[in-house]
């Protein structure tokens, strides 16, 4: 008896629900109907408008660029890139190939007809570079040297910096104060930078009075400190931040878009992965900066140089002696290296070498005209601050390179930079550079800009370290909220 009845009741109101919902359900449906039209009716006025868009080159840009490089995966670029920017993937890299031709791929320029990678390197032939690349428009290596100059001499009088200090028996105080001895090797900006910046006079022991707030660790430093070690980092990192957070108030004012830290490890890119308000506010200076990387934030973070520390000049830095047209020596160790070492390792004119040479570096380095940045594990290396102290042309193979102080020096006054599809035109490139005098232009700005890719302690006007402070000085635009509390 009980069961039928409640049985009943449960059809009875299954049904009486099913009546009130099928009354919902119209207006929805209609509504969703409605909603699709719309987006089918944008969808299809959004092609009218890009037709012509997809049917130029720049397709096949994509298509060459996955082929040219088979073992090259598309990290995921930062969300927020993705948001804001770029909702394809095509476009990002189509729109980065354009920036990154620098007027010099000829399929992101003169408008080819489509190609394919098979025969795309013969397509090239007819119609690449001649030497007629119009390069009057600005052999300035400055965007703007009047508006550099004047506001360098700003932030030269006015910039300061407040450094978080640590207690006087803090375990860790190797970590968070500058190095003592001489910084070296691959990844010495890093200490360069924080040694020169701690003995500078842009530092103040008034946070009231600061303009960036510097968080000291040396990622450098962690990665070789036994307690910590390569896989204690983000624990490391997401302590220190946490307490900075609750000890001072400094941080909570903007959460964080006026700190700042240094990097020149790659492993740095990964070491902010538990403090994620550090990645997405602070300001990275790390030098492994892609735009490709989705722990780095172009524009809001900065490229640090990397570069081998050397002292003495070296002689004959004018290009008469250099006969090499190119040269490139390094491991091979990514598929863009191996790409530039198959194509040209039977030249007689552009020399790549895999692995260690016989002849001095730096003599190779002094007789070629243009020395390749070639994207290796990242895209940072220490061969532009290489080519550049010897007076080498750079050429630099590695996509989505956020290059070094780009805000302040015009990279195609002394750089040549091309995608990683261009391997194959290279001669052609470089030779057509050469035969229109655009290199004797490009060599005499090398020389101009060599004193902004050299570190000195103590640190020189216009040097590496000044430098940085002025692409931190570009960044450091927040309002921090005066604090009641004195
Ligand atoms: C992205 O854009 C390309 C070229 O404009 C197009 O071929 C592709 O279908 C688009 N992909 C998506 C997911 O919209
Ligand atoms: C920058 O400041 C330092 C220290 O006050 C000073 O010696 C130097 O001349 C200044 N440079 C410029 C270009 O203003
Ligand atoms: C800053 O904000 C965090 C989270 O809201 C809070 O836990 C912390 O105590 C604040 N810091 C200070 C110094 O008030
Ligand atoms: C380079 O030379 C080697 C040996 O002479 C030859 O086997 C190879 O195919 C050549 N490679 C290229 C890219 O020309």
């Amino acid at each position: 008896m009980f069961r039928p009845s409640s049985l009943y009741q449960y059809s009875h109101t299954h049904v009486a629900s099913s009546f009130k919902s099928f009354f919902f359900f119209i207006p929805t449906t209609l509504a969703l109907l409605t909603s699709l039209s719309i987006l089918f009716y944008v969808y299809y006025t959004s092609i009218i408008f890009t037709h012509h868009h997809q049917h130029n080159n720049q397709q096949s840009t994509l298509i060459n660029f996955k082929s040219s490089s088979p073992n090259f995966i598309l990290p995921s670029p930062t969300p927020h890139l993705t948001n804001t920017l770029h909702n394809n993937h095509s476009e990002f890299i189509k729109s980065h190939t354009f920036q990154l031709g620098h007027g010099l791929g000829p399929q992101s320029q003169r408008g080819l007809p489509p190609q394919s990678s098979s025969n795309g390197q013969n397509k090239h032939e007819n119609s690449v570079f001649d030497g007629s690349r119009k390069f009057k428009e600005n052999n300035n290596v400055f965007h703007d040297r009047d508006i550099f100059l004047e506001d360098y001499k700003e932030m030269n009088r006015s910039f300061k910096i407040y450094v978080y200090p640590h207690k006087k028996d803090d375990p860790f105080a190797n970590v968070l104060l500058p190095v003592k001895t001489e910084p070296s090797g691959n990844y010495a900006s890093e200490s360069y930078f924080k040694k020169a910046l701690m003995k500078s006079h842009f530092i103040t022991k008034d946070p009231t009075k600061a303009d960036l707030f510097f968080m000291p660790f040396s990622i450098a430093s962690l990665r070789h400190d036994r307690r910590v070690g390569v896989g204690g980092i983000q624990d490391f990192i997401r302590d220190y931040v946490q307490n900075m957070i609750h000890k001072y108030p400094y941080w909570n004012r903007t959460n964080g878009a006026d700190h700042f830290y240094v990097a020149c490890h790659s492993i740095g890119r990964s070491a902010m992965d538990k403090a994620p308000d550090v990645k997405f506010n602070a300001i990275q200076v790390v030098c492994s900066s892609s735009y490709f990387l989705s722990g780095y934030i172009a524009h809001k973070d900065a490229c640090l140089p990397q570069i081998w520390p050397r002292n003495e000049n070296p002689p004959n830095l004018v290009s008469s002696n250099r006969k090499k047209l190119a040269f490139f020596a390094g491991e091979v160790n990514s598929p863009v290296r191996i790409n530039l070492v198959e194509t040209w390792k039977n030249d007689t004119e552009i020399f790549v070498h895999n692995g260690r040479l016989k002849t001095p570096y730096g003599d190779e380095l002094l007789g070629s005209k243009f020395c390749f940045h070639v994207r290796g594990y990242e895209v940072n290396t220490a061969r532009i601050g290489d080519s550049l102290y010897y007076g080498c042309v750079p050429v630099i193979i590695a996509n989505y390179y956020d290059l070094p102080f780009a805000d302040v020096l015009n990279w195609k006054s002394f750089s040549v930079v091309v995608t990683t599809l261009d391997i194959p035109l290279l001669k052609k490139i470089l030779k057509g550079i050469v035969n229109s005098g655009e290199y004797l232009m490009l060599q005499k700005n090398v020389l101009k800009v060599r004193e902004h890719f050299q570190w000195h302690s103590p640190p020189i006007d216009f040097d590496a370290f000044y430098m940085v402070m002025y692409e931190l000085w570009l960044r450091r635009s927040s309002i921090p909220i005066l604090l009641g509390d004195s």
